[in-house]
């Protein structure tokens, strides 16, 4: 069978193609082993964290100009300017506190915030990076013990979630690399999407759906006032909930930031978004089609935010608000970093506002790209939720 994005995509060169082979065959095992089919959310997990083969569990580039996708810590330091400026209170006034960061990437935040974290005079205890990536994770390594030698013993790279934590919690886009679930509405009843191998090649299969996500769909159509239309396929994250009931279950006083692509219950469900939310990133091409490229391909759904209010609320945390990336790095002062913008040389000031820009504008990131502000404990939240925050449309 052709794949329709497999003409516009760029060639993989010869040892990713080998590599997407091996992975191919690790998932086609997996089928076998299954009996001839797998969920999506399981055949996702293998895309991405299949031991050694999986994109973000092997050595593929991933991030910046050579790789995949951006994200914010790696367009422009500003964001972690930002978010760090938001989290020093908190962190001046938790005794004991510490970060924890889940999923670092290439460690560009976690070395932002610390920067600026130190001229405010607010180092956490500790920063812990909590990585899946054997990969990522060597990256963050070497990239923070080279730059910043004197925190080493501040730094700490955790194998789990811990028993407790206080402070501060992020996750920049660790949401949307979770598997989830597909399914496909039928008159009467509610299939999950499956994936098989037929002739060498992954495809979908639908069959009726499993309670747990039966149940996930149902209790959506009762929030969102009526059955989905028929031969609506969209996703349902049940990762994200048993993940935030972990995060939540260990926080003893603190707050977390959550930022990804995301949308309310009733955009993530409405009735023209009948194909769902995920998104794949192969060499900075986005396309839909998750079965191609194992293993050297971002898979990524947007994040039902409603989803994660109710887990929150269902785990004893506040939400503080919720509101777009540009809201939060505006509300939150990014002009403020910008004071010696008129001073800078034109280069720089030609690169820092293009970075504004793709940080900040409505249409990509700066609108696409939700953060959201939990806590637990009475303390004082960041001040970018006061002048604008959203927590009603969820
Ligand atoms: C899209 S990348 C984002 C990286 C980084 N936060 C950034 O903004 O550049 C997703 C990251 O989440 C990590 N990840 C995925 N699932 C995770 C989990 N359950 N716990 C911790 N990290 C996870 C991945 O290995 C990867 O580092």
């Amino acid at each position: 069978m052709q794949h329709d994005y497999a003409f516009s995509l760029p060639q993989p060169d010869a040892i990713s193609a080998a590599h997407s082979d091996r992975c191919a065959d690790y998932i086609r095992a997996r089928i076998q082993d299954a009996g001839g089919s797998i969920s999506f959310a399981e055949f996702m997990h293998y895309a991405l964290y299949a031991p050694g083969l999986g994109y973000y569990s092997a050595g593929a580039r991933k991030f910046g100009a050579d790789g995949d996708f951006v994200t914010a810590p790696e367009i422009s330091p500003l964001f972690g300017r930002v978010v760090a400026k938001q989290c020093a209170p908190v962190l001046q006034e938790v005794e004991a506190a510490s970060v924890l960061e889940f999923g670092a990437g290439s460690g560009g935040l976690a070395l932002e915030m610390l920067r600026t974290l130190q001229e405010l005079d607010a180092l956490p205890a500790e920063y812990r990076i909590l990585e899946v990536s054997a990969d990522l994770r060597e990256r963050q390594q070497r990239l923070l013990r080279d730059a910043l030698p004197r925190y080493a013993e501040r730094l700490v790279w955790l194998d789990r979630i811990p028993d407790s934590h206080r402070g501060v919690v992020i996750a920049n886009e660790v949401l949307d690399a979770l598997p989830v679930e597909r399914f496909l509405r039928r008159k009467n009843g509610v299939n999950q999407l499956r994936v098989a191998n037929e002739g060498g090649e992954f495809v979908f299969v639908d069959e009726p759906g499993p309670e747990l996500l039966v149940r996930a769909v149902e209790s959506i159509e009762r929030d969102i006032g009526g059955a989905l239309p028929e031969n609506y396929v969209s996703e349902v994250s049940l990762a994200v909930p048993a993940w935030l009931g972990d995060v939540a279950g260990m926080l003893e006083r603190g707050l977390m930031l959550l930022f990804d692509y995301g949308v309310s219950r009733r955009e993530y469900y409405a009735a023209d978004r009948s194909e769902g939310w995920l998104r794949c990133h192969f060499r900075h091409r986005a396309h839909s089609d998750p079965l191609i490229l194992p293993g050297i391909q971002d898979l990524t759904a947007w994040v039902d935010f409603t989803a994660v209010a109710e887990a929150a609320a269902d785990n004893g945390l506040q939400v503080l608000g919720y509101l777009s990336q540009s809201q939060f790095l505006l509300a939150g002062g990014i002009e403020a970093e910008l004071q010696d913008f008129a001073e800078m040389p034109i280069e720089s000031q030609l690169q820092t506002a293009a970075q504004v820009k793709m940080l900040t504008l409505p249409g990509e990131m700066g609108e696409n790209v939700k953060c959201i502000c939990l806590a637990r404990g009475n303390i004082s939240g960041p001040t970018a939720f006061v002048s604008a925050d959203r927590t009603h449309t969820l």
